[in-house]
């Protein structure tokens, strides 16, 4: 993976940075299932109206002893063997998740234990746009850093603050984990993969509309927020699609531009799984046909920082992705925050 210097020109800029490469990646999926059909008996819902509105039939989640941290260490240490590493050679670790085990200590720390790494590691939170945030700074680390293998990883174990009885939030979220290593890579010239330009944004004045308003410092849990169900996710449907499909287009034709190039030049759109609709009209108004992208909501819904590297890892395990692919992956989420990045993919 080429690491681009600043939010810029993939050229010419882009030649004095350090190649890496994507040399593994894995998952890890909770055995328990929740159907559409299971989701009618729970709430007034049916199987038609959560498949035309969102596109998913089915979700996996947690099982009682899953965590986010049980997720991401099995998702991280299937990344590292599959890169033909040991724990020893992860120099960092990034792990994006919206739903720590706990506020004390950050979730890397579980992970780090569970998989035997040594090398520093921090939560990044920027909810469904977070994988691709900490893509983004963990490849720069590479540069910056001078570091040689780094794991990013996405987990959640969104089925913990999701009310099984609200039909608005129900439908929609499961739990998953995804993880890559990202590695330095001899330079091999313009062609060679790379991250070749991105974009991060947050509008702080739209926290409203997507959170749960209970349980962290600013409103610790206490008996009321418990009855009144505030440790739920609460979320205003229709204005987070409005904003969605605005952001993504946003972010993803700027990241475009940056890089100098335009939608017919992408290989593969990877774009946040939340709703096929969101995914639709997105890719409507960017020109993108649907063969060009890649969903997978159908099986497992929105599972916020898992879902673009689930659907990646997915699409390269089955040999969709081939290197030399210019794929673009566009996150939105809570915050509200937007994340894109234009991946030259690459494996060695
Ligand atoms: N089953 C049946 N009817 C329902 C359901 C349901 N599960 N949910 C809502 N309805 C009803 C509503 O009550 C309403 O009925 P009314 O017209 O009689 O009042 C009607 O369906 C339409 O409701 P809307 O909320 O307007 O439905 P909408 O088409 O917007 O779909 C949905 C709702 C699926 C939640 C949609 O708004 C959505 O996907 N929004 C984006 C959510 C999202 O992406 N969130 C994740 C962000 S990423 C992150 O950070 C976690």
């Amino acid at each position: 993976m080429r690491v681009s210097p600043w939010p810029g020109s993939a050229s010419p800029e882009v030649r004095s940075t350090i190649s890496a490469a994507i040399t593994g990646w894995g998952t890890a999926l909770p055995e328990g299932t929740l159907t559409n059909a299971e989701l009618e008996r729970r709430v007034e819902t049916s199987d038609e109206w959560i498949t035309e509105r969102t596109g998913i039939k089915e979700r996996r989640f947690a099982l009682e002893g899953d965590t986010t941290s049980s997720l991401a260490v099995e998702a991280g240490a299937a990344a590292i063997k599959k890169a033909g590493l040991v724990p020893g050679d992860i120099d960092l670790m990034v792990m994006a998740t919206t739903t720590p085990d706990q506020i004390i200590p950050h979730t890397g720390s579980f992970v780090s234990d569970g998989i035997g790494l040594r090398c520093g590691s921090f939560d990044l939170n920027a909810a469904c746009a977070g994988f691709v945030y900490a893509l983004v700074v963990g490849a720069s680390m590479l540069t910056t850093g001078n570091l040689r293998h780094v794991l990013v990883v996405g987990a959640e174990t969104l089925s913990r603050v999701t009310d099984p009885y609200d039909r608005g939030t129900a439908i929609l979220f499961g739990d998953g984990a995804a993880a890559f290593v990202v590695s330095r890579a001899d330079d091999d010239g313009d062609d060679g993969p790379g991250l070749l330009a991105w974009d991060l944004g947050c509008d702080g004045s739209l926290t409203s509309i997507l959170e749960v308003p209970a349980g962290g410092t600013r409103q610790p849990a206490t008996h009321e927020t418990v009855e009144a169900r505030q440790h739920y996710i609460s979320m205003n449907g229709p204005e987070v699609f409005r904003r969605a499909v605005r952001v993504i287009v946003d972010t993803a034709t700027l990241t475009l531009e940056r890089a100098g190039l335009t939608v017919d030049d992408i290989t593969w759109f990877a774009p946040h799984q939340a709703n096929i609709r969101i995914i639709d009209s997105a890719c409507g108004r960017l020109g993108l046909p649907m063969e060009r992208t890649l969903v997978n909501i159908e099986h497992y819904g929105n599972t916020s920082a898992a879902s673009i590297p689930l659907v990646l890892a997915e699409a390269a395990d089955d040999g969709r992705l081939q290197d030399g692919d210019l794929v673009l992956l566009s996150g939105f989420g809570a915050g509200m925050t937007w994340a894109s990045a234009l991946v030259r993919w690459g494996t060695s």
